[in-house]
């Protein structure tokens, strides 16, 4: 077998053996086979895609090309979440405590933030002390312990992800739909998961901004879980205007204990139960979604959800004591009040210039090597659909750097589009993948 057999018979709109796709990604990841071959193989598959069998296929083999969590061991199901990322969306740091205190083990591993969306590592790391890199056995025993581990991934797990992606960020191959989805999949899937629950984002703060693109891409994603016999239900959500009220690490967080107790902003509570209620049922704890979100209400109702975190908290080395007291996290020394210049109704809150104007004032990275500012971000006070009057405050910027202060502040004030007439909010869960109920 050679690579530039596969190759051509790629370009020419043929199909791999099984064998064949395992070679190449074997061989890939250990360096046999070239950067420059691989580049004209993604190219191929840009062109001509990679569907159902062969797609399965290709993502089993980049899953198995490192490390693969081992966690059949632990009893219970094995449930995680993924978000194709966006701006606030914090949902994973509610989400997880409250399914785990219903008795589902959710072995979860989340990402940094790049660019202008935000990562959950990110906002965790603000808890003073909490840690997120384990090994593979330190993972499995706080799994063991615990129910839920909100950790980093490994540098070891799906090393064939890491170079692929790299070639594809410099080839102009990131966006093939066949491609993303192995890639999140792999990922997902060598955590020895039974289930998996995506939030497919569309809109203009998302990575897929048609929602045709994130239905394909949910679509995939789901197969490739049918195929394999894992579980996997998808939720196209909304991503037109920041999730929540906060836009930042420590706010984040702030927000995310405020949903814990019952007292979050409706978009996030609303999709934080949605998301639960399905893994609840993937679980085997509800066996209905309908009885899912009740058990989740109850969790949090109760303050089992809460008393849940604070255990994960203190098991990852964090203080806990910030559950009790969020001022404990760290804040900005300056904050700019953005007021409404006219009375009338919230047309537009665009969550890419919210995004990226809190990348600015340092909330986000711009390259993976930039460090991050905990404290600074932006407090979203009227979203779509909302009336203000003129004057009224539209968000609040929470800043340290005056330069980064000036970078932002325009970027972050022309979000916003006051109209005349009332505008709708947009629907958040716009629809629902999967076949599993
Ligand atoms: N996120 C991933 O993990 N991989 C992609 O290819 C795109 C987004």
């Amino acid at each position: 077998m050679t690579a530039v057999e596969l190759i051509e018979r790629k370009r020419d709109g043929g199909t791999l053996t099984g064998n064949e796709i395992r070679w190449l990604i074997t061989e890939y990841t250990a360096g046999t086979v070239a950067d420059y071959q691989m580049s004209a193989m993604l190219m191929a598959i840009f062109i001509h895609g990679l569907n159902g069998e062969d797609l399965t296929v290709w993502t089993e083999a980049m899953l198995t090309s490192g490390e693969v969590l081992e966690l059949s061991d632990i009893a219970g199901c094995k449930v995680d979440k993924h978000s194709t990322g966006g701006v606030g969306d914090k949902i994973s740091i509610p989400l997880a405590p409250m399914v785990g205190a219903c008795g589902v083990k959710i072995p979860m591993m989340s990402g940094r933030g790049l660019g202008h969306t935000g990562g959950t590592l990110d906002k965790l790391e603000t808890i003073p002390g909490f840690r997120t890199g384990f090994s593979a056995d330190q993972f499995a025993i706080l799994l063991a312990e615990h129910g839920v581990v909100l950790g980093g991934q490994s540098e070891h797990l799906v090393p064939a992800d890491r170079k692929l992606y790299a070639l594809r960020d410099a080839t102009g191959t990131v966006p093939a739909i066949p491609l993303i989805a192995s890639s999140i999949m792999s990922k997902k899937l060598a955590e020895d998961l039974d289930g998996l629950v995506l939030d497919v984002k569309f809109g203009p703060g998302a990575f897929m901004e048609e929602i045709d693109r994130a239905r394909r891409l949910a679509e995939t994603m789901v197969e490739i879980g049918d195929l394999r016999g894992t579980r996997v239900v998808a939720l196209l959500t909304d991503m037109s205007q920041p999730l929540g009220r906060e836009v930042g690490n420590a706010s984040e967080i702030r927000e995310s204990i405020d949903t814990l107790r019952g007292e979050g902003p409706a978009d996030i509570t609303e999709l934080t139960y949605v998301l639960g209620a399905e893994m609840l049922v993937m679980g085997e704890v509800a066996s209905s979604v309908e009885e899912g979100r009740t058990l989740l209400e109850e969790a949090v109702a109760t303050g089992r959800a809460m008393e849940k975190f604070a255990e994960i908290v203190t098991a990852q080395g964090g203080d806990a004591q910030v559950l009790e007291n969020p001022e404990l996290l760290p804040t900005a020394y300056n904050t700019d009040t953005l007021e409404a210049p006219e009375s009338g109704w919230v047309a537009r809150c665009d969550a890419l210039s919210i995004g990226v104007g809190a990348m600015r004032l340092g909330a986000g990275r711009e390259r993976k090597e930039d460090n991050i500012d905990p404290a600074v971000g932006v407090t979203v006070q009227a979203k779509v659909g909302d009336h203000v009057e003129k004057g009224d405050v539209l968000a609040k910027i929470h800043w340290n750097d005056a330069y980064a202060r000036g970078i932002a502040t325009p970027l972050i004030t022309s979000a916003w589009e006051i109209s005349e007439s009332p505008v709708e909010a947009p629907q958040l869960i716009a629809e629902r993948i999967g076949s599993q109920r």
